[in-house]
């Protein structure tokens, strides 16, 4: 078990940093938000403040980098980076399924990283189909090993029935979330992987007592090409088919934003194919709280280490500005009444 996540882990990885592994049809349709150009912003650029507030912290700016990997000694040495420019950057940071640490206590190094990242908002993270067989107690034990601000409850049934050995069985979902909702003392966030949420879960979300979600809708990484190339690559031709199939299934990231924003939830994350500062603006219009970036941000790291990661976000940072000024708004969380237009395919999926 523990040889297959880490094989698992490595391959997921390396995928990533290389592979064509990105939705092929679909795109997130934040594209669609054209922001009305304000000629008199009445705004001093130099002035402004990316500041943001999440779960009672103010980060520098509105991004996470979201939830990746841990479980082997490279995903140690990803994780340590990339938190330690969290933490520089003042950014929230993201830890990929702790799963690894359940099967394997002796891999709890792995995803500790408050040696590098102190104060800033690291997020634990765990399956629901795992957190479904375990006592509240263990999984408490879990975020508190990581030293989690919050924990990510990870949901991923498009990705488990494309991947040979995955997860069938996904009863009893809403209840495990209403449990660790009710029994945990840290935040708890229902995130997706990159197939987004609908309204209909949204609202089921909602009535559990969930007050934070991360979308993580369609058009960047799509974990369905991720297991079909590991399935073609271990010659599993029926789950590769499958995976064919498949590779495009999910709710586009601004419509995930849309269907979700007005159910009442306290944070709202935008990830998935959130690729640079304008996006990021875009989400936030549409209702998100921040948006949280993975797969650009591991392909950075695995081009120039950490100053590729540096000069990735020195750019994001630099467009989210030029956007508030160019829309006449004071600050990321006034985006959201920024005027603009939507394109009629994410007016279709807003209504939808
Ligand atoms: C290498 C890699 C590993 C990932 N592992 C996890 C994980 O363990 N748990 C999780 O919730 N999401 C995981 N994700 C999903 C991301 O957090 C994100 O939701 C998804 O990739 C869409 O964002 P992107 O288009 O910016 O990559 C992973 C993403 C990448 C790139």
């Amino acid at each position: 078990m523990t040889a297959k996540i880490a094989q698992r882990k490595q391959d997921h990885l390396a995928l990533c940093a290389t592979g064509e592994v990105g939705f092929r049809e679909k795109s997130t349709l934040l594209e669609e938000v054209h922001f009305l150009h304000n000629a008199l912003p009445e705004v001093d650029a130099s002035q402004l403040s990316l500041d943001t507030l999440l779960f009672g912290q103010t980060l520098r700016a509105p991004i996470v980098i979201a939830a990746m990997t841990g479980g082997t000694v490279e995903a140690k040495r990803v994780n340590l980076a990339l938190a330690g420019i969290a933490e520089a950057r003042g950014y929230a940071f993201g830890l990929g399924s702790q799963r690894a640490m359940l099967v394997s206590p002796e891999l709890k190094h792995t995803f500790q990283v408050r040696g590098v990242a102190k104060t800033t908002i690291v997020l634990g993270n765990i399956g629901v189909v795992q957190a479904r067989d375990l006592p509240t107690h263990v999984i408490a034990e879990l975020a508190e090993a990581v030293g989690a601000t919050a924990l990510c409850v990870h949901l991923n049934p498009a990705m488990e029935l494309v991947q040979p050995d995955g997860d069938r069985d996904f009863r009893c979902g809403a209840d495990t979330i209403e449990r660790l909702v009710n029994e945990l003392t840290l935040p708890v966030i229902v995130k997706e992987t990159g197939c987004g949420l609908s309204r209909h879960v949204a609202t089921v979300l909602h009535g559990r007592g969930v007050k934070h979600v991360d979308v993580s809708g369609s058009g960047g990484t799509s974990w369905v090409g991720v297991e079909t190339k590991r399935a073609a690559d271990i010659g599993d031709a029926e789950a590769s088919a499958l995976g064919e199939l498949f590779w495009d299934w999910g709710i586009p990231t601004a419509a995930s934003i849309l269907q979700v924003s007005s159910t009442g939830f306290d944070t709202v994350i935008a990830t998935g194919g959130i690729t640079n500062g304008y996006d990021v603006a875009r989400a936030l219009a549409l209702g998100a709280t921040a948006a949280g970036f993975a797969r650009p941000v591991l392909q950075a790291f695995y081009e120039n280490g950490d100053a590729a990661v540096h000069r990735f976000f020195d750019a994001v940072e630099r467009q989210l500005r030029a956007i508030l000024v160019l829309t006449g708004t004071q600050s990321p969380s006034a985006l959201k009444h920024a005027p603009r237009i939507i394109g009629p395919h994410l007016a279709a999926w807003a209504t939808g």
